[in-house]
């Protein structure tokens, strides 16, 4: 007599919480999600982990992204007479899973078709060595092992752990190994090696196959088909991603990062980040409960400090490579190409070899990235080229390789970090609730790695915020996980 329904409600609710506090049956035990995160940088990582961090904390958790520049980061596009072309990561490998699945999230919810295929433009020669082939492929059915420990949700608290539990030793020993010497061992001959392996060393890191054996496998992850692109640009799917995610977007530049206690709402002292960054003229800031970094980290390209972190956070010294994009759009004096050993396969691609004494590293014809309304690289017979360089081309480089040309277009960048193994790479875990994910280019830098990073980063800040201590570092999850399914 005298209860009502709702108190009836809420005493079963208490007796349930009582009973979770000592183990809930059957479901992990959640602390209250945090009130804040800061992601910085609205690049594929900074975006890719807000949308994942936006589903496994919910609705309630405000999700701020800085962003000093331009939502994409290296992911880019750049006008030529009046269309856009890629001028930093341009192609996706059909084996890059996340980047396959959020642009299938984001044309689920927009109702368009995002994808395009670039079957046409690029077909590596070098796909029909049969060892070649081989390696490969061992290398990706490897690598599926980590879409299968993510999609169960598993992280790991840095990426020697990642990459070991991906492939062991052996695979984490790539690290340590020069491309050359490996593809050596392999029984690669060394013409094979110049004039086939070398030249994508070059255009995909400006580097020769001096870099460690990882990256060099992971950028010759060549595929005679399936090879794709976002139509409109792939900084689309950051943008898409940063929108589905609902967070909020600060076209500010980070400055500095300081642990702080605060007294929150509910009257407990708590240790926050201090966020400091400048917007306009202006200088603000703002307390976050975790703060992940998606951004090299070094002070050429970020140049954020660490306020009075006791141990302090270190710097990290990871040299960036200075890569120069430009499009040009004329007639190439075909010529000057012609005694290269590996001009115009495919769609006109030329790439250079290391030995040559050019003052560009690669060269191709390029495609719009509205490739449906455009469907032909060219209309009036001169093509849009892409070059990278490592210093700026001065106009008359650039006559020297075209008979004429209307128009050209610059970016640099500092693109990827320079490669020499043994490759140290930097933390994950920066301070307790502070991420880093952008250290995963110690091993290769591409999207999908930028994503696989992010994916790891957004679970291992879930799990460490819930003491889920299980879902990390786990040994031998490969053999756990084949028996479970
Ligand atoms: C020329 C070139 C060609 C490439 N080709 C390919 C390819 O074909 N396929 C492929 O898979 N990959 C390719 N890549 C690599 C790929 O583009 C990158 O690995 C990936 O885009 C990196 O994404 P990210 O989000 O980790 O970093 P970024 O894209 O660099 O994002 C970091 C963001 O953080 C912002 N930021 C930095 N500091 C601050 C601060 N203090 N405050 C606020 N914001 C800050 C930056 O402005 C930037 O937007 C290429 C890269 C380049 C440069
Ligand atoms: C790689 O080399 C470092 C030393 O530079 C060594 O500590 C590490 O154990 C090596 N890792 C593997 C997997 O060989
Ligand atoms: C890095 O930031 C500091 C202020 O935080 C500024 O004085 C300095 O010029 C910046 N350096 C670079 C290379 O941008
Ligand atoms: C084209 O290049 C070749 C080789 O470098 C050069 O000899 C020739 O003069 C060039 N042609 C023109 C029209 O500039």
């Amino acid at each position: 007599m005298g209860r009502t329904v709702s108190e009836l409600i809420s005493s079963l609710v208490g007796l349930w919480l009582l009973l979770c506090s000592w183990g809930c049956p059957g479901s992990a035990e959640l602390r209250s999600p945090p009130d804040k995160i800061a992601i910085i940088g609205a690049g594929i990582g900074g975006t890719s982990a807000a949308y994942i961090l936006r589903q496994k904390f919910g609705k309630n958790v405000k999700i701020d992204v800085f962003e000093r520049e331009e939502v994409g980061g290296r992911l880019a596009t750049m006008k030529v007479q009046g269309q856009d072309y890629e001028a930093g990561g341009s192609i996706i490998h059909p084996l890059n899973l996340h980047m396959k699945r959020f642009v299938k999230d984001l044309e689920t919810q927009s109702g368009g078709n995002m994808e395009v295929s670039l079957v046409l433009m690029t077909l590596f020669p070098f796909c029909i060595h049969p060892l070649l082939v081989w390696c490969l492929m061992a290398i990706f059915l490897l690598f599926k092992r980590i879409y299968r420990y993510q999609s169960h949700e598993y992280a790991f608290s840095s990426v020697e752990k990642l990459l070991h539990a991906i492939g062991g030793d052996e695979f984490l020993g790539l690290l340590n190994r020069t491309l050359l010497e490996t593809f050596q061992k392999a029984g690669f001959s060394e013409k094979f090696l110049d004039e086939m392996v070398a030249p994508v060393m070059r255009v995909n890191f400006g580097q020769s196959t001096g870099l460690n054996a990882f990256v060099g496998a992971v950028s010759l992850s060549c595929s005679d088909s399936g090879l794709w692109a976002v139509e409109g640009g792939n900084k689309l799917v950051c943008s898409g991603l940063l929108q589905a995610s609902k967070s909020n977007l600060i076209s500010g530049s980070v400055m500095y990062i300081e642990e702080k206690t605060r007294t929150k709402q509910t009257g407990n002292p708590t240790e926050m980040y201090e966020v400091v960054y400048q917007i306009g003229s202006g200088t603000r800031s703002d307390f976050y409960d975790i703060v992940l970094v998606a951004t090299p980290l070094n002070h050429k390209m970020s140049n954020i400090t660490f306020l009075n972190f006791d141990p302090p956070i270190e710097e990290f010294h990871q040299n960036y490579e200075h890569i120069v994009t430009t499009l040009v759009k004329g007639e190439l004096n075909s010529s000057v190409f012609s005694s290269r050993p590996m001009d115009n396969f495919g769609l006109g691609t030329v790439l250079t070899t290391d030995n040559s004494d050019s003052f560009i590293n690669s060269l191709e014809t390029m495609y719009s990235v509205r490739k449906k309304e455009n469907p032909q690289p060219s209309t009036d017979g001169t093509y849009v080229w892409k070059m990278f360089s490592p210093e700026t081309l001065t106009e008359a480089q650039i006559l020297k390789l075209f008979l004429s040309y209307d128009d050209a277009v610059k970016k640099p960048w500092l693109a990827y970090p320079h490669y020499e193994p043994p490759e140290k790479c930097p933390s994950i875990i920066l301070h307790d609730r502070l991420y880093y994910i952008n250290g995963m280019e110690c091993a290769a830098s591409a999207m999908e790695m930028s994503a696989i990073a992010a994916y790891n980063a957004a679970l291992l800040a879930y799990h460490r915020w819930n003491g889920h201590t299980d879902m990390i570092d786990q040994d031998g999850l490969y053999e756990k996980l084949k028996t479970e399914l």
